[in-house]
């Protein structure tokens, strides 16, 4: 199935890149990783040696330069292939990779941009908190200073590639005399491992994506030097909502990769499988599951397309990213339950991939921004003008 916006010559190749590499690295291992809840570290080095892991960063950093667009065309082509590796990328690319180019000085840049631009150094991303999801302005993790320094304590949850990643952009409240609840008063900070007191905590054991290592980081007494504050002290709510901007753009063509490849599965599947003396593609009701399936698919592909061009041409777009990911991520989830649908007995066996997407496309209407959420911004975007 072919976009229905044009692609340049250079937007083509990167796409067959990822394409070819996808097929090679990645399809073959995509079930077993999934099996074995592995994260392949291997394959994310290797995405950072073709330079995907920079792919929107300055040439001056190492990284690739490209366009919003470029960048979601290749996710899409490794979501196809794995959701868990693309999940990884998504983060990088998105999260903490523009937090430092947009709001770090010129020290935090070369110590961290740079090799995370070349990939040699693997991004995430904490705001979360167990009573602080979708109210992430409600987050109790703290930080106060003393002298140069900064001490950490509390938990994040849910962080993708805890455990694996080597830079974490955290926001904490570090205005702890305000109430504990609110947007100002919360500060983000460029944390790694190394750090003392710094803890990868709770390793979770979930439905999908299960090859992408999701744990909580733990802060006791978290001892952090004062230049490893991002930006300006208590603006970090407003740094991670503005990245969020970003980030579900990619979570949107995760989503999409993941329909894409549930619909190219049941395209096959039904018209090989034969039932009552005739192929399944034969049948209206799989050719109206099918029409449908391909619908949804290149709608979600076209919205989220238009908005990274408009983003690339400066347009601030956080109601077409929010309505980009709403609608690729509802679109994954009722696709690939049609695709679990066609596959019929097969489809509920995990020897067939259809299983897998299944699972794996839930997650894309839960994180960075529920499917409520993302109305929410949709219906006060509506009302932001007046
Ligand atoms: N761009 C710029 N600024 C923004 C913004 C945006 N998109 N959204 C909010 N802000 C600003 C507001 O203008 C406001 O600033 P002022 O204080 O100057 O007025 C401030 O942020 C607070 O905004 P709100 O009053 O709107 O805050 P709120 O508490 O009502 O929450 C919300 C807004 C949209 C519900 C927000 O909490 C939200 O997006 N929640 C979902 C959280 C989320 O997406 N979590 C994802 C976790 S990360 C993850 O999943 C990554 C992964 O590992 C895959």
């Amino acid at each position: 199935m072919h976009e229905l916006l044009p692609l340049t010559e250079e937007q083509r190749e990167i796409q067959n890149v990822a394409r070819e590499f996808a097929r090679e690295h990645i399809t073959p291992f995509a079930a077993d990783w999934d099996a074995r809840a592995h994260f392949e570290r291997p394959v994310i080095d290797k995405l950072g040696e073709l330079g995907f892991l920079g792919m929107l960063l300055p040439e001056e950093y190492d990284g690739l330069g490209l366009d919003t667009f470029s960048y979601l065309l290749a996710l899409e082509e490794i979501a196809a292939a794995d959701a868990s590796t693309a999940v990884a990328m998504s983060v990088h690319n998105s999260l903490p990779t523009q937090m430092v180019l947009r709001w770090g000085t010129e020290a935090q840049k070369r110590e961290f941009l740079a090799p995370m631009a070349r990939g040699e150094m693997l991004g995430a991303f904490a705001l979360s908190e167990a009573e602080a999801g979708s109210d992430a302005a409600s987050l109790r993790a703290q930080g106060v200073r003393d002298g140069d320094d900064w001490v950490l304590t509390g938990t994040k949850s849910w962080v993708s590639s805890g455990g694996q990643a080597d830079v974490y952009l955290t926001m904490v409240r570090t205005d702890t005399a305000a109430n504990r609840r609110g947007a100002r008063g919360i500060s983000a900070f460029v944390l790694t491992p190394d750090l003392p007191g710094f803890a990868i905590g709770k390793k979770e054991d979930k439905m999908g994506l299960r090859a992408s290592p999701t744990t909580e980081l733990v802060f006791e007494q978290l001892r952090v030097p004062g230049d490893r504050l991002l930006g300006e002290e208590g603006s970090g709510f407003i740094y991670a909502m503005q990245s969020l901007d970003n980030g579900r753009l990619g979570i949107a063509a995760q989503a999409i990769g993941i329909a894409r490849a549930a619909l190219d599965l049941s395209t096959a599947y039904a018209a090989d499988r034969k039932q009552f003396g005739q192929a399944l593609r034969e049948l209206q009701a799989i050719q109206f599951k099918l029409a449908d399936m391909a619908l949804k698919v290149t709608a979600a592909r076209t919205l989220l397309h238009a908005t990274a061009t408009a983003k690339d041409r400066g347009v601030r777009t956080t109601q077409f990213g929010s309505m980009s990911k709403l609608y690729a991520s509802e679109a994954a989830m009722w696709v690939t339950t049609q695709a679990v649908q066609i596959f019929g007995g097969y489809g509920y066996m995990k020897e067939y991939p259809v299983e897998r997407l299944f699972r794996d496309a839930k997650v894309t209407e839960i994180y960075e921004g529920t499917s409520e959420i993302q109305r929410i911004v949709i219906a006060r975007e509506l009302y932001s003008h007046l």
